[in-house]
């Protein structure tokens, strides 16, 4: 197992490039087993060990991931599909592996995918994907660990989710791309990496509408064409270098990014004191103020401030002026970061689903260790902004599956940071907050 070490206290100060987005290259690949007439083509899917996990999951289904020249190219033929179970060991390293649900059964009128359980950040059931499947006419049952779902043809139907869920509505723009008649989805997520997965799968002739903000409309078709997509920016690596800038009062220029989708994220860090400068609608420059201003962070579904950035902008509040109310209202559990950042010096005090920071004048380098993957960001930007001593950041496997590169981008801005290998016995399982193994999260 790797570990991060870090000499903090300096600026970043250069360019980084941003990665395709973790989050819809996801659901894009799995769309594929919908395309089997021809090879699907997808450019700018980042090389992560979420990549690596669908990928596997695909060819234990029977579909060909084919090398190409390209790193950041999948050419994948699901020609060959003949198996439709995804099964424990898969879903348990990667819940996302839940999205193959939609296109399974969309494609094949059935599949078999292991319960993801719970993770290190909350109970994360699928209960909304599972009834929706129902609504659409499947017969859903669940059976040792197991879901089974199985459809003599699915039928478009009105959908209400309680709660916008980002891949509940996208399991279900899947299964309803092939169904006869039309779905309504009301109460739909409208993060723009579910417009990605619209906007790919419309290219290949389907036909989605996002009609008002939260609600799609998808009308069945007969057929798919072909598969190939672009995958846009990723908001939350650009959002977590964004905040690497503003904590190490630094001055970065971000490029390869989709500025609109990072507003939530530029307002936060405007009021923190951080000066974002627009270059274009691809490029940014973020510069760290001297004085970091306290401001509260409320966590919401899109356009309000992500959950995925909670973590990263908690490690900045702590180095801010005053005091500051992070609220996170998307999951139970995702403060697991906090005894860390009070490792590393931070005061902090968590009440019920919201905690309490109050700055401090510096932050001091210290042995942390990650507990899911955004967690992991935040420790790694606390560690670059403590002034003094090193901090080294075990179980780092979390940051590698959802950051590229991580510290060689960062060694590009100037950090002093490698990764070593654990001298420790390694931990294979660690425990959730039900004491069952778990060690996933996206
Ligand atoms: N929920 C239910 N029942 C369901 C589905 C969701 O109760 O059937 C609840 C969840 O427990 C949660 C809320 O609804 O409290 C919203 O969860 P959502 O379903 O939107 O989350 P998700 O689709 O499982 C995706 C991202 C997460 C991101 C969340 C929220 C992917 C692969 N994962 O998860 O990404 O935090 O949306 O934006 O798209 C990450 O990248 O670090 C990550 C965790």
């Amino acid at each position: 197992m790797d570990k991060m070490v870090i000499e903090g206290g300096f600026p970043l100060v250069g360019e980084v490039s941003i990665g395709g987005s973790k989050n819809a290259s996801l659901p894009i690949i799995v769309s594929s087993i919908m395309f089997d007439e021809f090879d699907s083509e997808i450019d700018n899917v980042p090389g992560l060990e979420d990549i690596k996990t669908i990928k596997k999951l695909l060819t234990s289904l029977g579909a060909e991931i084919k090398e190409s020249d390209e790193p950041d190219k999948l050419v994948i033929n699901t020609s060959g599909i003949n198996n439709y179970d995804a099964p424990y060991d898969l879903v348990k390293t990667m819940r996302a592996s839940v999205l193959v649900l939609g296109p399974l059964v969309a494609k094949y009128k059935k599949a078999r995918v292991s319960l993801p359980g719970g993770c290190a950040i909350g109970a994360r059931p699928i209960d909304f994907h599972l009834n929706a499947l129902r609504s659409l006419g499947a017969v859903v049952e669940v059976d040792h660990g197991y879901v089974e779902v199985h459809a003599d043809k699915l039928k478009g139907a009105v959908i209400n989710f309680p709660i916008p869920t980002v891949t509940g509505t996208e399991n279900i723009i899947m299964a309803a791309t092939l169904a006869e008649g039309t779905t309504i989805i009301k109460n739909a997520a409208m993060e723009p990496e579910v417009d990605d997965m619209i906007f790919a799968l419309n290219n290949g002739g389907a036909d989605i509408k996002r009609v008002e903000q939260s609600i799609i409309v998808v009308n069945g078709v007969k057929k798919l064409r072909r598969l190939c997509h672009r995958v846009l920016p990723d908001r939350i690596e650009a959002g977590t270098f964004m905040t690497a800038s503003a904590i190490t009062k630094g001055d970065i220029v971000l490029k390869n990014i989709n500025v609109q989708h990072l507003k939530a994220i530029i307002d936060k860090l405007s009021e923190a004191g951080a000066k974002i400068i627009i270059n274009s609608s691809s490029q940014l420059r973020v510069k760290g103020s001297k004085a970091i201003k306290s401001v509260d962070i409320s966590t919401a579904p899109y356009p309000n401030f992500p959950t995925d950035m909670q973590a990263q902008m908690m490690a900045l509040m702590t180095l801010s002026g005053g005091l500051c109310v992070v609220t996170e209202n998307v999951f139970e559990n995702r403060f697991m970061h906090v005894a860390e950042l009070i490792r590393l010096g931070a005061n902090i005090k968590v009440r019920n689903n919201f905690a309490i920071v109050k700055g401090v004048q510096k932050l001091s380098g210290a042995e942390v260790m990650a507990t899911d993957l955004r967690a992991s960001a935040s420790l790694i930007l606390a560690g670059l902004a403590s002034s003094d001593g090193l901090t080294t950041v075990s179980r780092i496997y979390h940051l590698d599956r959802g950051y590229e590169k991580m510290e060689e981008k960062l060694s590009n801005l100037g950090a002093i940071i490698s990764r070593v290998k654990e001298n420790d016995i390694p931990v294979v399982d660690e425990p959730d907050f039900n004491g069952s193994a778990c060690s996933k999260s996206a």
